[in-house]
């Protein structure tokens, strides 16, 4: 599996043919590089409805026609914005796709369209499919589901926040790469803005004293996961 990382928590995953984009977030975004107007996907998924996840959504869904798949609340305010292509969901599943399962699970934040809309639950994501499991938690703080997440799928790798102030910071993190039992951690939803900025040094020894990998990958480039 390939993993884009665009800034903030805006990545992209691709295997078998497919490429999925996660909170599209270029416009507004300080720490973004690639033109959203070149960016391609397969489906969209979205975790909740802040602002820095979705200011990119409707324009990438209409010119690419991707699926875009998040809470029924998200999907429902998308087909109001003139995106037709859209799988509403809520936490539970698994829901079966083309390229393998996802369920939707816990996370511990809020969720409301920049213009007030509500976003619904905000949520992670599990994936489970033929070449690799992962999972994406979104937006939230440490929290007791994720020990949930070992009971249906054996983890590649996760993509967790470790920014602080909105989300988990890198302390966290690794309470929860423990708890989702991983050890391949890629870190988003750091240093874009102040509140956020942290010590990615240490974060990396941190994790690499626990037996853990954190990678933070640069924006824009692709690693092999
Ligand atoms: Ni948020
Ligand atoms: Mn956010």
């Amino acid at each position: 599996m390939k993993l884009t990382f665009y800034g903030h928590a805006t990545f992209s995953v691709e295997f078998g043919g497919k490429k999925i984009l996660f909170d599209p977030f270029f416009t507004g975004n300080p720490a973004a590089t690639t033109d959203p107007a070149t960016v391609e996907a397969d489906y969209i998924f979205v975790s909740h409805a802040h602002g820095d996840h979705v200011s990119d959504l409707v324009s990438i869904a209409k010119r690419t026609g991707a699926l875009c798949v998040g809470a029924a609340e998200v999907t429902g305010w998308l087909n109001s914005h003139g995106v037709e292509k859209t799988h509403g969901m809520n936490h539970g599943g698994p829901i079966p796709f083309d390229f393998g399962s996802v369920r939707g699970v816990n996370a511990v934040h809020s969720s409301s369209f920049p213009d007030g809309a509500n976003g619904g639950n905000p949520m992670g994501f599990l994936f489970t499919t033929p070449e690799k499991n992962f999972y994406y938690a979104g937006d939230t703080a440490l929290n007791m589901d994720m020990q949930l997440i070992p009971l249906w799928a054996k983890l590649d790798f996760a993509v967790l926040p470790i920014g602080g102030n909105f989300t988990m910071d890198p302390t966290d993190a690794l309470f929860a790469a423990d708890f989702i039992k991983c050890n391949k951690v890629v870190g988003v939803h750091y240093d874009t803005f102040p509140p956020i900025k942290i010590d990615t040094e240490k974060a990396k020894a941190d994790f690499a004293s626990a037996g853990k990998a954190l990678l933070l990958p640069a924006v824009g480039e692709t690693i092999e996961l």
